[in-house]
């Protein structure tokens, strides 16, 4: 694991956009470019990609949750494994380190969404400490399909002064 870069960019781009194309991971459908990504670096918000054999093929990031300052240390996260190296420890990897990267950048919870038939995402969010805190029904269309989301957060204890 190491902290990504700009450089970076163009292959996070290419995982995440294989998990928009699986249909299992994220409600997004348009597939992101380089500097779509680059754009995600804010200099606040941590983002990891997971190496093997010098290849990257996971990353976790965080991003804003929502402009309002009370927020402020509330990050929404994502992990993507590539498709090629799922079901290998790099998500457990990923989100180890990135729950680290989050409480050394000050971050006292972590939330995310994940369609309720995920069951990988799940599985593992569960074993990183996350909590299941409730269902959002029908919480947006996928391919014109109605979707529910299991709503999940981790509390950052240290980060709570
Ligand atoms: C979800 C994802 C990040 C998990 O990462 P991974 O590297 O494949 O998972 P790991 O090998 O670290 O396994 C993590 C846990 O999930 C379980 N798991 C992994 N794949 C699974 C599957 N297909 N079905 C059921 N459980 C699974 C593992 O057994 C492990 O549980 P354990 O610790 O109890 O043994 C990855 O599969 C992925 O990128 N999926 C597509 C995108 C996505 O859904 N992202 C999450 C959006 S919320």
């Amino acid at each position: 694991m190491r902290p990504a870069s700009l450089e970076d960019a163009g292959r996070i781009a290419q995982i995440y956009n294989e998990g928009i194309e699986d249909r299992i991971g994220t409600f997004e459908t348009r597939l992101r470019t380089t500097d779509d990504v680059r754009a995600w670096f804010d200099g606040r918000h941590p983002i990891l990609v997971v190496e093997d054999g010098g290849a990257i093929v996971a990353f976790a990031s965080t991003s804003r949750y929502r402009a309002r300052d009370a927020y402020a240390g509330i990050a929404e996260f994502s992990v993507y494994v590539a498709r090629s190296a799922r079901g290998r420890g790099a998500g457990t990897a990923a989100m180890r380190a990135l729950i680290v990267a989050a409480r050394t950048a000050g971050f006292w919870k972590l939330v995310s969404r994940i369609f309720i038939e995920n069951t990988a995402s799940r599985t593992l969010m569960k074993a990183m400490g996350f909590r299941e805190v409730g269902i959002y029904e029908k919480h947006a269309k996928l391919d014109g399909q109605w979707r529910d989301v299991v709503i999940v957060e981790r509390l950052i204890p240290e980060n709570f002064r």
